[in-house]
């Protein structure tokens, strides 16, 4: 790539992000990874992005594991690894290893994040990070007659003092270790502890770094973005078969989620930059899982004038749709449907009800270029369908002169002008030569 392409690049990517960089001043993330991350060649640059986040006025809590730590400590005893129901039974043995293992992990991540900018133009910035007894525990106790002995669970999280430590622009790191009010202490799993932490500290976002692109179908395909109502119907029907790692973030993702934690991203721990591309692009590289759809499809108002244009306008260019002013747009913006995604419009379609005949024109249909192809236009298509016939509408008309194909499979049948609203052929443009196609409903 030549240098004015990379510049240009640069420019789009950086003014592109800009409204993430807005919307996340002041925000919490709670970023949770497992102990492979400190062996892998990426937790150097992760750090650097971690800096990046904090300097950004990101409030930042960071989880992690030590679950391969723990193995080696308990290998270099010749102690039995006891793993329940995809929980470790923390004998007396394996908390003398939980402790050292997260002991030594946490001054690791502590000793790289005070130095993690140096020789860098950030070289000055001071990341500030603390540790504590922030997790209360309690036992888990005995399951199916099985006595977890020192392995806990969350009890709560000492939430004021995270907030008092972020409001200072301080990175909170928590250890998979719980505290109990007697004194004990408690073997916990990052999930658990993330989890309680978003949700008790009302996070805006959980963030996990995983060992995948994130979750993956049946196919092995990623998949960008999931809601709550997609997995509970794919956990019912078992279209799911996931490793451990990414079960246990999924199940975390929707406790988070029904507690009001707006967006939970599934990120590869192995990529450069993943967690920037994920948080500074509007498709991110993961997968996203939120309550409501990513997308919003919704009636326009009035505000959607400018992003409606902008969507359009290219297409008016290129002949494919007429053309519409800025004035037009304000008057029948209540025709229109449009689809937002992350506050940009990337698809519109508007409905003209001829009340009388009982027939309504779908028109100005498109699709920003940059998301054909995934089935948006078949979504979008069907919405208006659906509103058609609400509207008590029987027939639905299109005039056409690049898309007819696309209309004939769903039903349309080639029409004549004189098959119109007597209205609406009054304002047939006979230089534009549209195509006329009627669908029943
Ligand atoms: N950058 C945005 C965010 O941080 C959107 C990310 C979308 N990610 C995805 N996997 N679809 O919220």
């Amino acid at each position: 790539m030549d240098k004015t392409n990379n510049n240009t690049d640069y420019v789009r990517w950086f003014r592109n992000s800009s409204p993430y960089i807005n919307a996340f001043r002041d925000r919490t993330f709670v970023i949770a990874f497992g102990g492979e991350m400190l062996t892998d060649a990426q937790f150097a640059p992760l750090v650097h992005d971690l800096a990046l986040l904090n300097s950004l006025g990101v409030r930042l809590v960071l989880v992690h594991g030590a679950r391969p730590q723990i193995e080696a400590k308990l290998n270099e005893r010749n102690a039995a690894i006891n793993y329940v129901h995809g929980r470790r039974l923390t004998d007396d043995t394996a908390l003398t290893c939980v402790k050292e293992a997260t002991g030594t992990v946490r001054i690791e991540i502590e000793a790289l994040l005070s130095m993690g900018v140096s020789n860098t133009p950030m070289d000055s910035a001071d990341i500030r990070v603390v540790s504590g007894n922030y997790v209360i525990a309690q036992p888990l106790g005995v399951r199916d007659g099985v006595d977890y002995l020192h392995t806990g669970e969350v009890r709560r999280i000492n939430d004021m003092s995270i907030h008092g430590h972020l409001d200072e622009g301080t990175i909170v790191l928590l250890s998979p270790i719980g505290y109990s009010p007697t004194g004990e202490v408690f073997n916990l799993t990052v999930q658990d502890v993330a989890t309680a932490a978003a949700i008790q500290l009302q996070a805006d976002k959980l963030i996990y770094l995983v060992d995948s692109d994130g979750i993956l179908d049946q196919e092995q395909k990623l998949i960008r973005e999931l809601t709550l109502a997609q997995i509970e119907t794919m956990q019912r029907e078992q279209t799911l078969s996931l490793p451990e790692e990414s079960e246990k973030c999924l199940d975390s993702a929707m406790e988070v989620c029904r507690a009001g934690v707006p967006r939970t991203h599934l990120v590869n721990r192995h990529t450069d930059g993943g967690i920037l591309l994920e948080l500074f692009t509007r498709d991110g590289l993961g997968t996203l899982i939120t309550a409501e759809s990513f997308d919003d499809m919704r009636q326009a108002a009035i505000d959607d004038v400018g992003g409606l244009l902008e969507l359009i306008s290219p297409l008016e260019e290129k002949g494919i749709l007429v053309r519409r002013s800025r004035e037009w747009l304000e008057m029948e913006i209540d025709h229109f449907t449009v689809v937002e995604r992350d506050g940009m419009i990337i698809a519109c379609a508007a409905l003209y009800p001829f009340a009388e005949e009982k027939i309504g024109e779908l028109a100005c249909l498109a699709i920003h270029p940059d998301y054909q192809k995934q089935g948006r236009g078949e979504s979008l298509y069907h919405y208006i369908e659906k509103l058609a016939r609400q509207t008590g509408l029987q027939k639905l008309f299109v005039l056409t002169t690049h898309t007819a194909h696309w209309f004939q499979e769903k039903g349309y049948q080639m029409a004549d002008i004189k098959d119109l609203p007597v209205q609406r052929q009054a304002m047939y443009n006979y230089q534009r030569n549209s195509k006329v196609f009627i669908k029943t409903l």
